[in-house]
């Protein structure tokens, strides 16, 4: 029997989570609005944000899991890649909690977590896992990528984003019609009722990676021809503008995992991130795999953008290998697998 709390504070989201037995006990997230004004995340701000906020949210998931501070067996915490500020605030405080303790620290890989989102288990609820080998498409604020996970730890990235994210290209689309951040969601929301009217380019990028960036800039010119012959364009066809650049993003995704399932030959498939959250994604992909005969994996909705469950889930796996990190771990911007 062993208790892992993990703490996630990689960008604007300060989490905690205990899970026992890599079943999840409690999912706490604070998110931060004050970057909304800004139209993007403010390293600094998000920094700040994550001291007020440790804490409490701390306390809530010991509190929710209903496990004291001693009986917790392991700490976990996001080592890298986001925000260094951020990460260091979750870093140090996971480290001063150890001290405390006397319990062994673990550092978890942010993007190894979001893959591993699709193994969490909640009490009661005995949901459908993927079994290895299995392919993941991952879709986030900050990353694109197709991973080829062999085991619990072992993961291979064989496609990845040339430019920008795939929620990049969500929330800068956003921005051009004029929506706050994180734009992704309220794209996602006006595309249920819009239809797919115009049309975006598809990049040719060889191989498994992907590029957004052209297609960013093809919205952009859209946009302003459109406003230069009727000034309350977007207004009057938000709808319609947000299923096609949806539709469009979603294709450019699904026709890069199809093609990787092809080569690879897996047929266990998942999808996970902030992305992973699109309701046009989770039906498309849902569809695709129905036609290829794959075996689909979605995490839950709120495992899908960043928590802290997702980070003791790999915790937990770690814990069992013994793959224990010393109190002189430092956080990292960037990391690869
Ligand atoms: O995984 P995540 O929470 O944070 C990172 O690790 O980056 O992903 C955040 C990204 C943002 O770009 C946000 O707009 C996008 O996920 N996102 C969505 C949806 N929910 C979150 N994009 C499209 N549709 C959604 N429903
Ligand atoms: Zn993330």
């Amino acid at each position: 029997m062993s208790y892992i709390l993990a703490i996630e504070s990689s960008c604007d989201e300060t989490a905690a989570s205990v899970c026992n037995d890599g079943i999840i006990l409690s999912n706490i997230i604070a998110s931060q609005k004050i970057h909304e004004q800004y139209g993007g995340v403010v390293p600094e701000l998000a920094s700040r944000a994550h001291l007020q906020a440790i804490v409490p949210v701390v306390d809530t998931a010991l509190k929710k899991a209903d496990v004291n501070l001693n009986e917790i067996d392991a700490f976990a915490f996001t080592q890298s890649p986001g925000l260094i500020g951020a990460l260091l605030v979750g870093t140090e405080f996971a480290k001063s909690l150890v001290l405390a303790c006397n319990k062994p620290l673990i550092a978890v890989h942010h993007m190894q977590a979001h893959v591993l989102a699709n193994l969490i288990q909640s009490p009661g609820k005995k949901n459908k896992i993927p079994s290895f080998p299995f392919l993941c498409l991952t879709v986030s604020g900050g990353h694109t990528q197709i991973v080829l996970c062999e085991d619990y730890l072992q993961m291979k990235v064989i496609g990845e984003t040339l430019d920008d994210a795939a929620g990049e290209a969500f929330d800068k689309s956003a921005k051009i019609l004029g929506l706050p951040y994180p734009g992704g969601p309220l794209i996602d929301k006006y595309a249920k009722n819009g239809n797919e009217k115009y049309t975006f380019p598809e990049p040719k990028i060889d191989g498994l990676n992907f590029s957004f960036s052209g297609l960013k800039t093809a919205i952009l010119y859209f946009i302003r021809d459109e406003k230069n012959k009727n000034e309350n364009f977007v207004a009057e066809n938000m709808e319609d503008i947000c299923a096609s650049i949806q539709s469009r993003i979603i294709s450019i995704l699904l026709n890069k995992l199809k093609k990787a399932a092809d080569e690879t030959g897996i047929k266990n498939i998942c999808i996970a991130g902030g992305v992973s959250a699109n309701s046009g994604l989770r039906n498309a992909f849902e569809k695709l795999g129905k036609k290829e005969g794959w075996k689909t994996f979605i995490p839950a909705f709120e495992y899908c953008t960043d928590n802290a469950a997702m980070i003791a889930i790999t915790g937990y796996y770690k814990y069992l290998n013994k793959m224990f990190d010393n109190l002189s771990v430092v956080p990292s911007a960037r990391a690869i697998f």
